[in-house]
């Protein structure tokens, strides 16, 4: 599973960067929804734009959020980075100094560039390391963030590690897709995505086994699910193009309308969610 999500988005880095950049803060998770319609008449440009902006809606959604109780502004990792944009989202916005851990050697020069152009470069530090593996001095970090890449990890691995990682009271920040009540469609998604969805017990279990308090989650599956109207428009309208992977990109619109449908449009199969959690301080 890791070695194909690996591959998918090393080959996928130059449509993503077509789709949602040009950058410097390139995103590849939802975008927040608050109001569905997609213009008739929209250009590719205005569709990228548009979902660039809702990407970083979500991201003010969740930031604003978790800074009522987490500290943003310290040492931040950012694990499964993408290309950084979220990274550079955090050093821009709050001056944290970000660890950004991709499994994508190709992404490294990439979030370099990026961050330079973003003028932050001194402030994130991208690094290539499957997350499981990934080794940093006790105590480094105050908090973790992970924008729909969780769904990847391991979870149990992954809160184990993170919990020598962290300092006291430290925070794991969430942004991602779990099973809803219908979880027989945990496979399909898997299959399409090269993931590992689990449902929210199951994080809350690996979460308390490594020593983490559940201190809290919001639903954003209403939000979440009509951005896939964007991305559908974007890949229709590219894909009467020249140059279009004409059968790639009417695929990726089938499995954008198949997930549409299990993200609480027609079937409770998968649900977006932030969830948070705090590292107990050591007993005294
Ligand atoms: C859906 S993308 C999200 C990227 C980024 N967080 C964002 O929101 O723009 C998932 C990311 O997780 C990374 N990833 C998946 N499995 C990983 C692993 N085992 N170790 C490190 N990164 C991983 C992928 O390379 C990809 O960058």
């Amino acid at each position: 599973m890791a070695d194909l999500a690996k591959e998918y988005y090393r080959s996928r880095t130059d449509a993503i960067i077509e789709r949602f950049g040009p950058g410097p803060r390139v995103h590849f998770h939802n975008g927040y929804i608050e109001k569905p319609g997609v213009p008739p008449e929209a250009t590719l440009d205005e569709l990228r734009d548009s979902m660039n902006a809702f990407q970083e809606k979500m991201l003010k959604f969740a930031t604003d959020h978790w800074r009522s109780f987490a500290d943003l502004s310290g040492r931040v990792l950012d694990a499964g980075c993408g290309l950084g944009g979220t990274s550079i989202w955090l050093a821009q916005n709050f001056g944290a100094d970000v660890t950004s851990v991709t499994n994508v050697a190709e992404h490294i020069p990439l979030i370099n560039t990026f961050a330079a152009q973003a003028e932050v470069a001194e402030l994130v530090h991208p690094h290539c390391s499957d997350i499981h593996t990934f080794a940093a001095d006790p105590g480094r970090y105050d908090a973790v963030v992970a924008l729909e890449a969780s769904c990847f990890f391991d979870r149990h691995r992954w809160f184990s590690m993170l919990s020598s990682m962290l300092r006291p009271g430290g925070h794991v920040l969430i942004e991602d897709v779990f099973l809803g009540a219908e979880p027989g469609w945990k496979n399909t998604f898997d299959a399409t995505h090269h993931t590992d969805v689990g449902s929210v017990e199951e994080y809350h279990q690996a979460a308390d086994a490594a020593g983490f308090r559940f201190i809290g989650g919001i639903d954003i599956s209403s939000h979440m699910a009509d951005f896939a109207d964007w991305t559908i428009a974007w890949n229709a309208l590219r894909a009467t193009q020249p140059g279009a992977d004409t059968e790639g990109l009417k695929r990726a619109i089938e499995a954008q309308r198949a997930l549409q449908r299990v993200t609480g449009r027609e079937v409770d199969g998968i649900r977006g969610q932030l969830l948070a959690y705090e590292l107990a301080a050591p007993s005294l």
